[in-house]
């Protein structure tokens, strides 16, 4: 398979190659939490790059949840003229565009001032740094729906600023990804407990965002692969939620990994494990993918496109040796 391949997903839209630009926070937000000119300048960059998809970096589906002080936040009509000229800019190479969606959760930093809402009580741990991030609060019922509300909110805002699809973060220990750790989701009522229980909320809000957009606009979804801790969020946990998700409308499933106590997508296990030094999720995204009915993207540590070839070609040579060795 070439890099240079369209991809068509399952709602009849094509990627034109299997070239993405993964989400990067920009932080390039003006002073309203809407695009800037900076912001505008670095997509037309982007645009010019002929990736087949480009991600924003993560947008917050609610001003008083942020992850940054710079960061964009679609919540309602107010600024959807700078939203249309952000995706105007950026599909005008030809890329898929879509927004990702967040909300960090107990990820919060205290500085901004902000309350940190999450599953349970159970705050960063980050030894001398944990006092960077506000002391979360639990949700409550009525903060659940609120948030599965928001996410379809967004997600329609975005249809009608003219970007062609959304992606709804569930990794990297963000508040989607709180609720599916048992680490941090803590909680005894319907959206805790069972694996079943804590993928609830990611399920209702995949399930509000799709019914709320039209069938032709993509609805991503990024999930960790693991957690890479003790006790966490595990690849089978992954496997199962990606049957789960099989059942929705999903366009595509990226694979990462970690959170901020572990940051796996930056090559940092803190399990024990070693992570691959090149395209650290690879291995477990390819067993993942043979459960996954929608298209699967993994992201973290590529440098090279035909690294692939090169391991596969090195684990033949090594067992041969073994072999040749009695080994
Ligand atoms: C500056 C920076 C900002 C990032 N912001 C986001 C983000 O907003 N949303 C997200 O899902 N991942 C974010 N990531 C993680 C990337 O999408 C990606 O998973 C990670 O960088 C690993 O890929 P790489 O090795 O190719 O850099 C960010 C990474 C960097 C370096």
């Amino acid at each position: 398979m070439s890099p240079f391949q369209t991809l068509n997903l399952p709602n009849g839209q094509t990627i034109g190659n299997r070239i993405a630009k993964a989400a990067m926070e920009e932080n390039l937000a003006d002073t309203r939490q809407a695009p800037s000119d900076a912001l505008l300048r670095l997509y037309q960059a982007w645009a010019g790059g002929e990736a087949g998809l480009l991600l924003t970096g993560n947008v917050m589906i609610d001003r008083r949840a942020m992850t940054g002080p710079g960061g964009v936040a679609l919540e309602d009509e107010q600024h959807l003229e700078r939203f249309r000229q952000w995706a105007t800019i950026g599909r005008a190479g030809g890329a898929q565009f879509w927004v990702q969606l967040n909300h960090p959760g107990r990820q919060t930093m205290a500085n901004l001032g902000q309350q940190a809402w999450a599953p349970s009580a159970v705050a960063l741990d980050l030894g001398s740094f944990s006092k960077m991030f506000a002391e979360p609060k639990p949700m409550t019922e009525s903060d659940i729906h609120e948030v599965i509300q928001r996410f379809a909110t967004s997600a329609a805002l975005a249809e009608k600023a003219g970007f062609t699809g959304v992606q709804i973060h569930a990794a990297h220990g963000y508040l989607l990804s709180q609720f599916l750790s048992p680490l941090t989701n803590r909680r005894t009522d319907q959206w805790g407990g069972s694996l079943e229980n804590r993928a609830r909320l990611l399920l209702e809000v995949v399930s509000a965002v799709r019914k709320t957009v039209s069938p032709k606009f993509c609805v991503s979804v990024k999930l960790n692969s693991a957690d890479f801790q003790r006790g966490g969020f595990d690849a089978d946990d992954a496997r199962q939620v990606i049957q789960w998700l099989n059942e929705q409308q999903i366009d595509l499933l990226e694979l990462s990994g970690g959170s901020y106590e572990a940051p796996a997508m930056q090559g940092e296990a803190r399990d024990g494990r070693t992570l691959a030094r090149e395209a650290y999720f690879l291995e477990m995204a390819g067993e993942l993918a043979r459960v996954a009915r929608m298209p699967v993207m993994v992201t973290g540590g590529h440098s090279s496109l035909g690294h692939r070839r090169t391991r596969a070609r090195q684990r033949h040579r090594h067992g041969r040796d073994r072999h040749r060795d009695g080994g």
